[in-house]
């Protein structure tokens, strides 16, 4: 995870730990904070990670199914979540806000759309201090920057950096992790700029792959990561077996036979490039 993110998500914890030393002072702990960023990165994850660091029941609420259920008793439906949720010290997660939160200009469900919002601008500003109320949106540009305002935090989750791709898979590759060290810049490569969530699906897969067909794993990495390897013209088949031996280390006979292009070939191509 990003330094500055966990750093926020610690804060949180930290005033917790503190909190009757800030009321001293009239101060009081974060009770309620918004979670933005694109799927698959952690929002969800963090939510029940930080329930389980307070020992505070999670409830979950996806506001995409709130919606969706018959619109004209939403704002009851809301209503009592949110007065079982205070009832008692818990972590309510309120997913894919942007569902109701949308900027009042959106035209549909006008009246119904404004009571939901008033329902959650009064709750999430007197949220109850033992507890923690968590939204989430994947699009901060639809919500009510009123509502936005109210919280007493904003955590911004953003696609992994390519030292937390490198990082994410190690981690997912788990005691695999040393079979598929000759292969990882390869990997580390492939997945820039995909979601944690991504990363963990393709990584998945190739370990499957890797303990079913231990032979045939490695075309399975590269056909996995270019899809169309078939479909490339011998020149484009030449290049890609260079770079995985120049830029990945492959062994030349390794990629000569995965490519379909002799392993004097690659050589010939290796040596004019460095002449
Ligand atoms: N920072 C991370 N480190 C490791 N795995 C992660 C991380 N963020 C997400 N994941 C993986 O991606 C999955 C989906 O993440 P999730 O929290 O549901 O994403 P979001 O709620 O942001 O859409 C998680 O179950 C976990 O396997
Ligand atoms: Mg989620």
């Amino acid at each position: 995870m990003d330094q500055a993110l966990e750093g926020q998500l610690q804060q949180i914890l930290l005033e917790r730990r503190c909190s009757e030393k800030l009321e001293e002072k009239g101060l009081k702990p974060t009770s309620s904070v918004i979670f933005q960023g694109p799927p698959g990165v952690g929002k969800s994850m963090s939510a029940s990670w930080l329930a389980r660091e307070l020992a505070l029941p999670l409830y979950v609420l996806d506001l995409t199914a709130v919606m969706s259920s018959l619109l004209g008793k939403s704002g009851s439906n809301l209503r009592s979540v949110l007065d079982f949720a205070r009832s008692h010290p818990c972590v309510l997660f309120l997913d894919e806000i942007d569902a109701i939160a949308k900027r009042r200009s959106d035209e549909s469900d006008v009246g119904e759309l404004k009571r939901l919002v008033n329902i959650l601008l009064q709750e999430i500003e007197d949220w109850p201090h033992k507890g923690l109320l968590i939204a989430a949106t994947n699009h901060p540009e639809l919500v009510d920057p009123a509502l936005w305002r109210r919280f007493d935090m904003d955590v911004t989750f953003t696609l992994p950096s390519d030292d937390n791709v490198r990082k994410a898979i190690t981690e997912f590759l788990g005691s695999d992790a040393h079979e598929f060290s000759h292969v990882l810049d390869f990997l580390v490569d492939s997945q820039r700029g995909e979601s944690y969530s991504n990363i963990k699906r393709t990584i998945n897969k190739l370990r499957k792959h890797k303990h079913i067909d231990p032979e045939g794993f490695e075309s399975a990495v590269v056909n996995y990561l270019i899809p169309d390897a078939e479909g490339l013209s011998r020149q484009e088949r030449i290049s890609f077996a260079v770079k995985l031996v120049r830029e990945f280390s492959f062994p030349k006979q390794r990629a000569a036979k995965l490519l379909g292009v002799s392993r004097d070939t690659i050589r010939k191509k290796i040596a004019e490039i460095q002449s």
